[in-house]
């Protein structure tokens, strides 16, 4: 089965350009000015961009938290992605009590017959010891090359800091790259204690009680252990200015050391908390200042951020009314089982199609950021560092055919409707976005076309990743 995708201006990390594109199969065949041939499918692409699809390396999918489980699973989460032009995701392994591999294949039983687009897995490491560690050393072997710990959840995910030391050693050794939850734990759970005791129980305590100069500091403690353990090490869901500040330190003296942000951080500050429906803007870490809001825009800017990725944890904010999904009625447990206390709310918001089109409106049709570099955030970047560069993240021949035809015209008010995320909000409603993908194909097969879907539940692929590189 051969394609042709004609016309159109191909957008990479580097330049853009106009040419023709040959598909044979999964992959990308050729690329040249002019192609014609008797025997291929043609898509006419003029007046388009033709982008890599997106990878989004930070997204949790039927994560079980607070009594309940995020919205999306690998099939509608993978659904979503596609219809905001991103085509590659990474969630992350929950460590169970038996042993990582154990962990990795259960999760793998599951996403891998569900999955709707490709996939990897991050190895959460929530439970340290020497046997963990030998463990660590074979995640390469299972295709995976991160692990994640963290500085905050006391008691339930964080590990001593000594412990994310030898977590980080042993996994520089061997190629793993050591993703970095930076919250201070103690700070947290002294100040939600005194909250709860004084009676304090509104969505805007979850930030009150999670001050961002723990985020700050937790960072820069992220990039001295891994200075330290002579590792690279990458900053998850950066919402500080100050992170920006610690990540343009550690990067100078010569640190391996990377981040991320996500447009939640870029658009929404603790007021949106305050909200009568704030509930819908919980996660961890929490929105803060305008100030960071725009030390996050500059991070990026400057390429002292290196990935735009977005920690989608959707949960509905109302789990007792149903919604229809695909001619079901689907109703999933939510932000209110947090009405009456702050710290019950399940922590995490939707976002994974928002991020392209939102991110495309604001950054780079108002003239931010170029098309290129935002190639580079969404797709390229993300496909380098977790090791799936040049199979994704770009276009090239021998690469996936994971393609978004993107009009930069195209002017829509998104919201929940448009958005296809399983849940019943979104956090960009009404907004005016311009820019949107109107076809997406993954391995040359179409999963979006003109706003109709073609995926199918175990369609993707689990992605056995190798070790990436430090940008
Ligand atoms: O609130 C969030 N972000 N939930 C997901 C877990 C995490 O720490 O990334
Ligand atoms: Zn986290
Ligand atoms: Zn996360």
């Amino acid at each position: 089965m051969k394609t042709i995708i004609k016309n159109g201006k191909l957008v990479t990390a580097e330049a853009s350009f106009l040419s023709d594109i040959l598909i044979e199969g999964e992959k990308i065949s050729q690329i040249a000015e002019s192609i014609d041939t008797d025997d291929a499918k043609v898509i006419d692409a003029a007046g388009k961009l033709v982008l890599p699809g997106g990878v989004d390396p930070h997204v949790h999918l039927h994560l079980e938290m607070a009594g309940t489980v995020s919205s999306d699973d690998y099939y509608t989460g993978g659904k979503a992605a596609a219809f905001g032009g991103t085509t590659t995701v990474i969630d992350f392994v929950s460590q169970g009590s038996g042993s990582l591999e154990e962990s990795v294949r259960a999760h793998r039983r599951f996403a891998d017959s569900t999955t709707s687009i490709d996939y990897g897995s991050h190895m959460n490491i929530t439970h340290f010891d020497d046997q963990v560690a030998e463990q660590i050393a074979g995640l390469p072997e299972l295709g995976i090359s991160t692990i994640k710990v963290f500085t905050a959840y006391n008691d339930r995910l964080r590990i001593k800091d000594g412990d994310v030391f030898k977590a980080m050693r042993v996994a520089g050794q061997n190629d793993i790259l050591t993703m970095v939850h930076a919250e201070n734990g103690d700070v947290i759970d002294i100040l939600t204690k005194e909250a709860l005791e004084a009676g304090h129980t509104q969505p805007i305590w979850h930030a009150l009680t999670r001050p961002g100069w723990g985020a700050v500091e937790a960072s820069l403690r992220a990039f001295a252990l891994a200075a330290q353990a002579d590792a690279p090490v990458y900053l998850v869901h950066m919402n500080m200015a100050g992170e920006v500040d610690q990540l343009k330190y550690a990067r100078s003296k010569g640190v391996y050391a990377m981040g991320e942000t996500c447009p939640q951080y870029l658009f929404f500050t603790e007021e949106n908390l305050q909200q009568p429906d704030g509930a819908k803007w919980i996660c961890s870490p929490p929105m803060r200042s305008r100030n960071d809001n725009m030390g996050l825009w500059q991070g990026l800017e400057d390429g002292i951020i290196q990935v735009l990725a977005t920690d989608h944890c959707p949960f509905f904010f109302n789990g007792q009314k149903a919604i229809d999904y695909e001619g079901e009625k689907v109703a999933i447990p939510g932000k209110e089982l947090g009405r009456e206390n702050f710290t019950q709310i399940p922590n995490g918001l939707p976002g994974l199609g928002d991020r392209m089109p939102v991110f495309w409106t604001h950054a780079v049709a108002t003239g931010r950021i170029s098309p290129e570099r935002f190639v580079a955030l969404t797709s390229t970047n993300p496909a380098k560092i977790f090791g799936l560069y040049p199979q994704k993240g770009c276009l090239q021949p021998g690469s996936d055919a994971d393609i978004a035809i993107w009009d930069p015209n195209l002017s829509v008010k998104y919201g929940v409707d448009i958005a296809r995320h399983r849940t019943d909000y979104n956090l960009y409603e009404d907004w005016n976005l311009k820019g949107m993908p109107v076809m997406v194909m993954q391995r040359g097969k179409i999963l979006v076309d003109h706003g109709q879907w073609f995926g199918k539940p175990g369609q993707g692929r689990f992605l056995q990743r190798l070790s990436g590189e430090v940008l």
